[in-house]
């Protein structure tokens, strides 16, 4: 149910707010061109389902997740739809049992030590850092690493490419995960070359 399997190698993940989910395949055709091979689409916008169901249907190579779980019922909405891990910005007792139901993959929340504690006791080495600058940022992560030296995190929330490879560097850090590379006003015109390009931009910043 951990997801650091399932993630192993994707460094950076892209946070998707779906607009509509006629531009779901294009835009996770564009990504995976790009290299970037794993994408949260966050269950905000009314097409995040289906933006979902289109993308593990027609681009099988792309592993495709959901984000922003919130209510324990979604795990089993978004297992139907094919994702392939849940995020959420936090947990729950419920949110946890609902994975557990689902055998999903969950990046559950974080953003104190008790909370890491608890997620920790209860399997997950992998956990989401969000609101990630807002909650203390690099200085925080550096902290907490000391005495939870076997959590790994997944910041998100205010990361860019000016500091995506900052936290990458950390040697507590997994990936990173932000909604920069798919912007709403590059969906809105269909322009997945652009989007294409941000995402190359992003991959580059590996090497
Ligand atoms: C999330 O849901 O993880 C965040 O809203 C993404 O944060 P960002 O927009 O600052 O990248």
């Amino acid at each position: 149910m951990d997801a650091s399997k399932l993630l192993v190698g994707s460094k950076i993940v892209p946070v998707v707010v779906l607009a509509n989910a006629d531009v779901a395949v294009p835009l996770a055709e564009a990504l995976l061109e790009a290299g970037l091979g794993v994408i949260e689409v966050t269950l905000r916008t009314d097409d995040a389902l289906e933006g979902i169901e289109q993308i593990a249907k027609s681009v099988p190579d792309m592993v495709v997740g959901a984000g922003s779980v919130r209510r324990p019922e979604q795990f089993a909405d978004i297992a139907a739809a094919g994702a392939r891990f849940a995020v959420s910005p936090g947990s729950s007792s419920r949110l946890l049992a609902a994975a557990a139901d689902h055998e999903m993959p969950f990046i559950p929340g974080a953003a104190t030590p008790s909370e890491m504690i608890a997620l920790f006791e209860q399997g997950y080495q992998l956990q989401k850092f969000f609101p990630a600058e807002l909650a203390g940022g690099r200085p925080f992560l550096k902290a907490v690493g000391a005495p939870l030296p076997e959590i790994r995190f997944m910041p998100t929330g205010g990361v860019t490419p000016m500091n995506a490879m900052d936290y990458l560097n950390m040697s507590n850090v997994a990936c990173v995960g932000g909604s920069w590379i798919t912007p709403l006003e590059l969906q809105a015109k269909g322009d997945f070359d652009a989007i294409r390009q941000i995402g190359s931009d992003a991959v580059s910043l590996l090497v």
